[in-house]
């Protein structure tokens, strides 16, 4: 058959085969056959070849060394590609110039939003709402697609303890339990039910894996950790991306166990593939493949060898595996199985996105025109960062603030409008966020007075500003002295009724290759807040971060602060929402925030240890501790406060035993005892008090999310099952041991009621 016909004979078999879905694999997979048996070996290695498109303005696509390749059928993708305009021109040439005619996938790092922008998504895991997270993704997919992505490389999901590591703002922060239910909920909300939909973009779970546990902090660094880690802690969040049929999976820079994980067969093929059943394809990182070379694992021919034998299939601009693959299956080190299974995986994807029906499926300019950074997105946008704000503290109700007299707003990131979407916010139109500056004139019109100066520079040593402020992120550093740019703002804080000052860290400060030793505020900025505090007007410290920060000065001298991280495009508005009391903040700590990067890395759910420090202790001699700092962090996991208090009793269960297969039902009763309405995430924890391996002082297994008016009481219940109560042992194998359990339902990780049962 033509392969025009047989295309088109394709079209019409998929139409049939989607709405019968039982049928829908086999009719793919026999279309793929036929597919793999016209192509020639280059045109396979074509397809596992993943190069930058970089941007392109419409009509300088088709003179590109990029559009060649695509005519040669050598390009099975492309991505750093935006508007529809240069994609459908890149698609064109594929599906009317190259040999079979074959669509190209389009991805792109839509990270939190596209070009409305959500919350970095350490903010984003703040909210505790799953449903929240979900829509984000949604409106993401919806966005992007509506421009011609049709694959994003997202969620991020590796767990991650060591504020040091720039990528922590990137994630879900440190806990396994809520890590698995965010991912679930972003792969849902990215591929939605009908992959083949317009509006729905395929997921890419990353970095698998353990990409969040590199040594010292530093990214890209080695990791090396037990089985039995790898498989309670780190490997959860994937396992659920997978569980929630994500459609494709990125392997990390990072080595395991001497092994890059690009080349990684144990855990590309025997964890991914045949211990959790992943039938998607595997793309490397970018220069993924070539690095290897770096890790000291071979030449460019040898690391893609070994990449496609373990279970790599999309080559992530390296062009190792396009180039050298030829020659190894000459030399007998790669088989022509393993090349087909590769090119089946992706060409696998692209029916399931539908291209093969339609390669302009994603490419309508009606939609890029109408429903992109939309009214009704940005609205959204602007209430979910209001959700992931977190209020750490607020002392003699500093908080919310009145609409009247003057505010006096300060600091270098009051007024910095591209520093507002944070890190991996490629699609962002940067000059269009919402500062806090405008934010708080809008919210204010004329029943108050805001002035604003920036009061100092982001970082005392220019350099490092400089690092702090790349990709078109300035700061517009200020070329006078610290005390004449202070002393400008204490001009104006002096004359003001109440002090914001908003500080902390530069959308750059977090994110790729941006690790930090020293994670304080920046002593020029502490500068600054001590000199706003000895005016003494109350001061409101709006904090900008992309990790934890040592806040223990902070916490010691400033009545109010409000953790805003970077709550995206409209994040001004939504900062002004809650300062002014108009949303009541709910966010809750996904990552413990430490009192010293000496503590690193610090997380609730540890070992005890066989010397543990006794209760209320903060340092004993030959005890695990230091002889300089308590093991206390300034916030534990889970913490965050609101307009209104919660109070928790009544703890109970409706049985004190169990038997395997059975199930407890954890009860607790929640008050509103304050004066608004508010909303709080009851969280419940266990210990398994003794396992055949050593088991947490705490681990996160349940919460609920309630909104309770003022003097509401509701009960709350959970109900624990025997899969809560497991884990993976010495040998792997999941399940559950008797004995006893401790239960802690609370507010965070701290302060909580407790009860126990037995398992018999
Ligand atoms: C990052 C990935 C990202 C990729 C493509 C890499 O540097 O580690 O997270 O998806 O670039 O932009």
């Amino acid at each position: 058959m033509k392969l025009k016909n047989y295309l088109f004979a394709c079209f019409g078999l998929l139409i049939i085969s989607c709405s019968t879905p039982g049928n829908q694999t086999s009719s793919v997979d026999r279309k793929i056959d036929s597919l793999l048996n016209e192509m020639t070996l280059e045109e396979k290695l074509g397809q596992l070849n993943l190069p930058s498109a970089g941007q392109f303005i419409t009509g300088q696509a088709q003179n590109s060394d990029i559009a060649r390749k695509i005519e040669k059928g050598m390009v099975g993708g492309l991505f750093n590609i935006k508007s529809v305009g240069a994609i459908r021109e890149m698609q064109q040439i594929a599906v009317e110039k190259s040999r079979l005619k074959i669509p190209l996938l389009f991805g792109m790092d839509v990270i939190h939003g596209y070009e409305s922008v959500f919350p970095i998504p350490l903010g984003l895991s703040c909210s505790w709402d799953m449903e929240l997270i979900e829509k984000t993704a949604r409106v993401a997919a919806q966005e992007a697609s509506a421009d011609g992505i049709n694959w994003t490389f997202s969620p991020m999901v590796d767990l991650s303890r060591d504020a040091r590591w720039g990528r922590i703002s990137e994630g879900s922060g440190e806990d396994v339990y809520l890590g698995s239910a965010i991912a679930k909920a972003m792969v849902r909300g990215y591929q939605g039910d009908d992959l083949t939909a317009n509006n729905t973009i395929m997921s890419c779970v990353k970095h698998y894996a353990l990409y969040g546990a590199a040594e010292a902090g530093r990214d890209y660094n080695t990791t090396d950790m037990s089985k039995h880690r790898m498989y309670n802690e780190y490997f959860p969040p994937y396992k659920a991306a997978v569980d929630a049929g994500v459609g494709s999976v990125m392997a990390s820079f990072n080595e395991i166990d001497g092994v890059p994980a690009t080349a990684n067969k144990w855990l590309l093929n025997d964890v991914l593939r045949h211990e959790w059943g992943f039938s998607g394809f595997v793309v490397s990182d970018y220069t993924g493949v070539s690095e290897m070379i770096d890790h000291g694992y071979g030449d460019l021919k040898t690391v893609s060898g070994k990449a496609l034998a373990a279970g790599l299939d999309m080559d992530m601009v390296s062009e190792g595996l396009v180039n050298t693959l030829a020659q190894s299956l000459k030399e007998g080190k790669v088989t022509e199985k393993q090349i087909d299974n590769a090119c089946r995986r992706i060409l696998k994807a692209k029916f399931l996105l539908g291209l093969f029906d339609d390669p302009y499926r994603y490419c309508n300019e009606e939609r890029a025109r109408t429903e992109i950074f939309t009214a009704e997105n940005r609205a959204f946008a602007r209430s979910v960062a209001a959700q992931s704000f977190v209020l750490l503290k607020n002392d003699k109700k500093t908080l919310p603030l009145q609409k009247k007299g003057t505010i006096a707003l300060v600091g270098p990131l009051a007024d910095a409008a591209t520093n507002m979407t944070g890190t991996w916010s490629v699609a962002a139109r940067f000059s269009e966020s919402i500062t806090v500056l405008e934010g708080l004139k809008k919210a204010v019109g004329n029943q108050a007075m805001v002035v604003y100066a920036k009061g100092s520079n982001l970082h005392e040593d220019a350099a490092i500003e400089e690092r702090a402020t790349m990709f078109g992120k300035s700061l517009n550093r200020d070329s006078r002295s610290a005390q004449a740019i202070r002393d400008e703002a204490l001009r104006i804080a002096k004359s003001a009724d109440v002090i914001v000052a908003a500080v902390g860290e530069a959308a750059e400060m977090s994110g790729e290759a941006s690790s930090r030793v020293n994670i304080d505020i920046p002593q020029t900025q502490r500068d600054l807040l001590k000199a706003l505090l000895e005016t003494g007007k109350p001061v409101v410290l709006v904090l900008f971060t992309g990790r934890p920060l040592t806040l223990t000065w902070e916490n010691e001298n400033i009545p109010a602060i409000l953790n805003v991280w970077f709550g995206g495009s409209e994040a001004g508005d939504a900062i002004a929402d809650v300062l002014f009391g108009d949303v009541n903040p709910s966010g809750k700590l996904t990552t413990t925030f430490p009192q010293h990067v000496g503590q690193l890395p610090m997380y609730y759910a540890h070992k005890n240890t066989g010397r543990p420090l006794a209760e209320g202790q903060w340092f004993q001699k030959f005890r695990s501790n230091y002889l300089d700092v308590s093991n206390d962090p300034v916030y534990p996991f889970g913490y965050g406060l609101s307009y209104t208090t919660f109070s928790y009793d009544k703890l109970a269960l409706d049985k004190t035993e169990i038997s395997a297969g059975g199930t407890v039902t954890v009860s607790v009763n929640v008050t509103n005892t304050g004066s608004r309405e508010g909303a709080e995430v009851v969280q419940l924890y266990v210990r398994d008090l003794v396992g055949s391996l050593t088991r947490p002082v705490k681990e996160l297994k349940g919460f609920q999310k309630v909104m309770l008016k003022p003097g509401e009481s509701r009960t709350i219940t959970f109900t624990l099952t025997e899969n809560d109560l497991s884990f993976y042992r010495a040998d792997l194998t999941f399940g559950a041991e008797p004995g006893k359990f401790q239960v802690f339902v609370g507010g965070n990780s701290r302060d909580v009621l407790q009860t126990e049962f037995e398992l018999k």
